[in-house]
């Protein structure tokens, strides 16, 4: 492994750029190689075979691309990649969000898509202090970009009444839902919010300083690539100078 080297960082679509979004900003020295899987989102409502064939498809691309680590900033995918074995280290994203949200509470709203709550990825950490929300739904209002709608909130309101009164910490366990923090807010006003995105910065600073990979160049260059059609990919929110590269990558 070489300093040199970029980092790897994929989800189905625009969820994961909120992680990329804090790797930019506590990271500007390493070049990020992001990978939307936009022709295949969402994945949440998916098999477990059809998720199992894209991550291992994206983790065997990073391989090829030579990437110094592979961040998988999807929640759902990192519910189904714990059987793969790579010779490049996998940053996963469930476990610091369990931990982070059980250092402040025990009872704990998970918000993640069917998928994940189904796969019971989240209970793993979490055992009994959790109640987990299907929220599927939320993930075609980000990838739309029907962003802060009468709509939007109406279904986040709707889909989030279990949890009124019973939970004083939630976690975003999706990478998409922090594009829908104005709509949740209201929703749950008074609880603790803990977005599943904002956890992967400490776990790559832990990797990069421990393995000597720091990279010293000046600026990093961001890559970012999708599988679909590169109009998938709704940026308007990203605020970075970003080098977009948008190209299909992945063999179809
Ligand atoms: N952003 C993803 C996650 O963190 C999944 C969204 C989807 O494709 O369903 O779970």
């Amino acid at each position: 492994m070489d300093k040199k080297q970029p980092i790897g960082v994929f989800d189905s679509g625009v969820g994961g750029l909120t992680v990329l979004r804090n790797f930019i900003k506590s990271f500007p020295e390493e070049d990020f190689l992001y990978v939307g899987d936009t022709l295949y989102c969402p994945y949440g409502t998916k098999t477990k075979e059809q998720i199992e064939n894209r991550v291992e498809a994206i983790i065997h691309y990073f391989e090829e691309q030579q990437v110094k680590a592979i961040v998988i900033a999807c929640n759902t995918a990192t519910a189904n990649s714990y059987h793969i074995k790579s010779q490049i280290p996998i940053l996963r994203i469930i476990e610091p969000a369990a931990q982070a949200a059980l250092e402040v509470s025990k009872h704990i709203g998970v918000l993640a898509t069917n998928y994940t709550i189904d796969s019971k990825a989240y209970d793993v950490f979490l055992k009994d202090k959790m109640m987990g929300v299907r929220c599927s739904s939320f993930v075609d209002i980000v990838e739309k970009g029907d962003l802060q709608t009468k709509n939007s909130y109406e279904v986040v309101k709707k889909t989030l009444k279990p949890l009124e009164n019973k939970v004083d910490t939630i976690i975003l366990g999706c990478t998409h839902f922090g594009l829908l923090l104005p709509e949740i807010q209201e929703a749950l006003p008074n609880v603790n919010i803990i977005d599943s995105s904002n956890c992967l910065s400490p776990v790559l600073k832990k990797y990069l300083e421990e393995n000597h990979l720091k990279n010293h160049q000046q600026q990093g260059t961001i890559t970012i690539t999708c599988t679909g059609n590169p109009k998938d990919i709704q940026m308007d929110w990203f605020q970075f100078p970003y080098q977009g590269v948008y190209q299909v990558v992945i063999e179809r």
